[in-house]
């Protein structure tokens, strides 16, 4: 299945009109893994040339994919999710080497877009449209009906981060395409591989020639470029704030959606219940080490409670597995680069000199950072308020709720936050003040189940996902009026 993209052995070539091609630039970006530093592959390097016929191809393509049925549609989604679950072995095998994710993780991710995928043609089949009579309004007579639809938008750049390479191309694959859309995918470097897997698994399901194009190269080579390509109808971008903030801001008036940084708290009450709270921060806070955009990032504690939720934390820190999943199962893996792991350890020194009492943890052997806690973090260190992506978390003391919500609104982000305790009034009274996109109740910050929304407001993002909302973000409604002639 996966002979047909590869040049030669390591030589990976990218999609364009149906065709696997070589980019005439002759240049290749070698993808190497954060793991043993060997060559996963080496991707094509696209000129701007090569991504303006790729954009003009997909825009050719959409216009006879938007009428195709969407039960045709659906059939090839249905057809790409069996595919996924066919070869989640290779998928495995390829997110591990490229991106360093553990094995079991690399498998749910695998698992949970098929099934993503099969439940956005579910949800598109049920998106049946209205129509809505005139004499409602006053003033109006029953002679008009307004018969809504939902239109495809057009040509849909997809843009995904490295940290969720096939689960985060497909979220905005899938949407976009049975919408009516065509799709322009530009995954990261560092886990574009993983991507031109997945891209080549909607060809064998049957997905027509140019509706899916991938474009790869450096997003800081070719990024500007296609985002402010005129051709280019809407962006789905998940990646860092900055890069976020670039791109709405070169963009002009391009319609959006976000997923960006964040900073999520786990607020933790006197009323909670302590284990809960432990266990869902440390899988929260190391899970993948840190590199998901829902990580916990700090945890906000009434004094009274604070030793004894630090002492379960640590507990549970030190029944983690650390090292390299090439060997064998483990919860916390070698970060995506040294230049994170570099970024990561600025934090904690800094934190240190600034007087944070470290717990558990701090120490480094290449780009794997033990999963460390800081106590006592104080409101003038970077850790505070800074998004590490790396498997490092800091206790802040609050005196009470107020501070915590106070604290929690300070931060930039806005994406989510968890609230651990065991009186209702005070989860809402929390959650009703919080600024984010989420706030989870006795659970740490996720984005799934993925038919629930998932948005980040403040410098978090802009616009909602989740399967029916990422198809309402990537289509309009289209309204026919009839009126009756008297
Ligand atoms: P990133 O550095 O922002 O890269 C994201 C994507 O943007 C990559 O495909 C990158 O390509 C591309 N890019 C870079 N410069 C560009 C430009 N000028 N124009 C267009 N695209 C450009 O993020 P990352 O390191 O991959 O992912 C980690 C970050 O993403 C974290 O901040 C994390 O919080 C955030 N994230 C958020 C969510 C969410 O759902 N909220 C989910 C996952 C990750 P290259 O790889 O070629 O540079
Ligand atoms: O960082 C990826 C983001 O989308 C989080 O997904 O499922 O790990 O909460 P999840």
């Amino acid at each position: 299945m996966f002979k047909e993209i590869y040049k030669d052995d390591t030589t990976l070539k990218t999609l364009l009109d149906g065709k696997w091609i070589e980019s005439s630039t002759g240049n290749l970006i070698e993808i190497v893994s954060p793991l043993d530093n060997k060559v996963v592959g080496k991707v094509q390097a696209m000129s701007k040339e090569e991504v303006d016929d790729s954009i003009k191809n997909a825009r050719k393509a959409q216009k006879l994919w938007r009428n195709v049925p969407l039960n045709k549609r659906a059939r090839i989604l249905y057809r790409a999710a069996d595919l996924i679950e066919e070869r989640v072995d290779d998928f495995v095998e390829i997110m591990l080497r490229e991106v360093g994710k553990d094995r079991k993780s690399s498998e749910s991710e695998a698992l949970r877009t098929a099934d993503y995928i099969r439940f956005t043609a579910d949800a598109a089949k049920a998106m049946e449209g209205e129509s809505i009579p005139s004499d409602t309004f006053p003033g109006f007579k029953r002679n008009k009906v307004s018969i809504v639809t939902r239109e495809p938008l057009g040509v849909v750049l997809a843009i995904s981060p490295f940290n969720y390479p096939v689960n985060l191309s497909a979220s905005k694959i899938a949407p976009a395409l049975i919408a009516g859309n065509s799709v322009i995918l530009k995954p990261a470097t560092q886990g574009s591989i993983s991507a031109l897997y997945l891209a080549r698994i909607f060809q064998e399901a049957g997905l027509p020639a140019g509706v899916l194009n991938t474009v790869t190269g450096r997003g800081s080579e070719i990024g500007d470029y296609c985002v402010t390509h005129k051709l280019i109808d809407f962006i789905n971008f998940t990646g860092s704030t900055e890069i976020g903030k670039r791109i709405s801001s070169i963009s002009s008036m391009k319609p959006l959606l976000m997923e960006l940084g964040g900073k999520d708290a786990a607020i933790v009450l006197p009323s909670a219940d302590l284990n809960v709270a432990a266990k869902n921060i440390v899988s929260g806070a190391y899970s993948y080490s840190g590199q998901r955009c829902t990580a916990v990032k700090r945890i906000l504690v009434e004094d009274s409670i604070a030793d004894t939720l630090i002492e379960k934390i640590k507990a549970g820190i030190e029944k983690l597995k650390v090292g390299n999943p090439l060997d064998g199962d483990v919860d916390v893996v070698p970060l995506i680069d040294s230049k994170s792991a570099d970024f990561v350890e600025e934090l904690m020194k800094e934190a240190e000199e600034k007087g944070a009492t470290k717990v558990i943890g701090g120490s480094r052997e290449g780009n794997l950072i033990y999963p460390t806690l800081y106590d006592n973090v104080s409101l003038d260190m970077r850790l505070a308020w800074e998004e590490p992506f790396g498997p490092v978390l800091p206790v802040i003391r609050v005196k009470d709720k107020d501070e915590a919500i106070e604290i929690a609104n300070k931060s930039e982000y806005g994406l989510q936050a968890s609230v651990f305790t065991q009186n209702i009034n005070d989860a809402f009274y929390i959650a009703d003040k919080l600024e984010v996109g989420t706030v989870q109740v006795n659970n740490k910050p996720e984005r799934g189940p993925d038919h629930f929304p998932f948005l980040g407001v403040k410098s978090s993002g802009i616009g909602t996902q989740g399967i029916k909302y990422s198809i309402e973000a990537m289509s309009r409604p289209k309204a026919i009026v009839l009126n009756i002639i008297e």
